[in-house]
């Protein structure tokens, strides 16, 4: 079976920083309770004008660069967000007029933070099926305008960014993406959610009053379903490839909070320099998040071939899964 491979990577996150101080002066926050209770230390917000898909060609022209492909030999683009620069179309076919990918088919993938590893799912199958030969997928998210800036149990946690992933076929049948677990529990989706704009409750004026268009979450119930979920499909992930938790030689996590983490590797018992953080920089980027921390790990040159990556992510949905690469 032809694997994919993750060819190239990169990222991008916007100049402007805010820090915990800067929280504190527009809610009742300190930077006491959001290092200890998140490890977030600042985030970054896109500038007046910066849209999510000239964010995603920043990091998507990048990943392009190292994998030493053009874009207009991109058979797929795939963009997992939820705060595309439009509802309809789809971030996506922005991104393919941008770069300029001619042959590309490119479309969004709504799996909030699971985002880019459902996306990155998707892209390996078509890979492995010989349909495709270069997908390029893309985690971004342009949060800061669609969360409530009033509301201190989100707006602390949130940052802008954008992560992509160049996808090909590995020559080797032993190294590339060993397998993706992907899982959704439906009877979840109060608990984290933009809830105005849709059919249920389309955009008016009594919807705005109500801020149903800013993202809503019961951060508590999502905390405890996360550790439970992402534990076992890492889990899932070692047991279907025989792997034990000590052959892993890194793990690439969604960074929605520092606590989220530490209780899952101390679950699967995966030392702590194995995980890598960016939480403190950049705050919950969403769907970016996985594929920026990735980014960093391979532009640091800690990923070396043959390197087993555990890569693990949860969002709204619920939505969740792990992915096993081998480098
Ligand atoms: O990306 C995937 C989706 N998102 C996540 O994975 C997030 C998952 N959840 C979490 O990360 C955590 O639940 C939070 C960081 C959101 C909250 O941490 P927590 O330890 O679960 O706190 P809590 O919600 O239980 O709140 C504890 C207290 C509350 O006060 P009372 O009711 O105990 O008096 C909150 O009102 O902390 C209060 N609080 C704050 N205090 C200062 C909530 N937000 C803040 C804040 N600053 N920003």
């Amino acid at each position: 079976m032809t694997r994919a491979q993750i060819i190239g990577t990169g990222s991008y996150a916007p100049e402007k920083v805010m820090t915990n101080a800067d929280m504190a002066k527009l809610v009742d926050t300190t930077d006491e309770w959001i290092v200890d209770r998140t490890g977030i230390k600042e985030r970054r917000v896109a500038a007046e004008g910066e849209v999510t898909s000239d964010m995603a060609v920043k990091a998507a022209v990048r990943a392009l660069e190292m994998a030493n492909t053009r874009a207009d030999e991109l058979d797929m683009i795939i963009v997992g967000t939820i705060s595309p620069d439009m509802p309809m179309p789809a971030c996506a076919a922005f991104v393919a007029h941008k770069l300029g990918a001619k042959k590309a088919f490119a479309f969004d993938v709504s799996a909030a933070c699971a985002g880019s590893l459902f996306g990155m799912s998707i892209a390996s199958q078509y890979i492995q099926t010989g349909a495709v030969k270069r997908a390029l997928v893309i985690g971004v998210e342009l949060l800061t305008r669609i969360i409530d800036w009033e509301d201190r149990n989100t707006c602390v946690l949130f940052g802008d960014a954008a992560g992509a992933m160049v996808l090909g076929p590995s020559a080797d049948p032993n190294r590339g993406i060993l397998s993706t677990h992907l899982h959704t529990e439906g009877a979840l989706t109060d608990i984290l959610c933009i809830k105005g704009g849709g059919s249920k409750y389309p955009m008016n004026a009594e919807a705005l009053k109500q801020k149903l268009h800013k993202v809503s979450m019961n951060g508590r119930e999502v905390f405890k379903f996360a550790v439970r979920s992402l534990t076992d499909a890492v889990n899932e992930a070692l047991v279907h490839n025989q792997i034990t938790a000590d052959e892993v030689t890194h793990l690439i996590a969604h960074q929605a909070n520092l606590r989220i983490i530490d209780a899952v590797i101390g679950r699967l018992k995966i030392a702590r320099e194995k995980a890598w953080l960016n939480i403190e920089k950049y705050g919950n980027t969403s769907s970016a998040s996985l594929p920026t921390t990735l980014d960093e790990a391979n532009r640091a040159g800690r990923l070396k071939p043959n390197d087993t990556i555990a890569m693990m992510a949860i969002g709204a949905g619920m939505s969740w899964g792990s992915a096993l690469v081998r480098w």
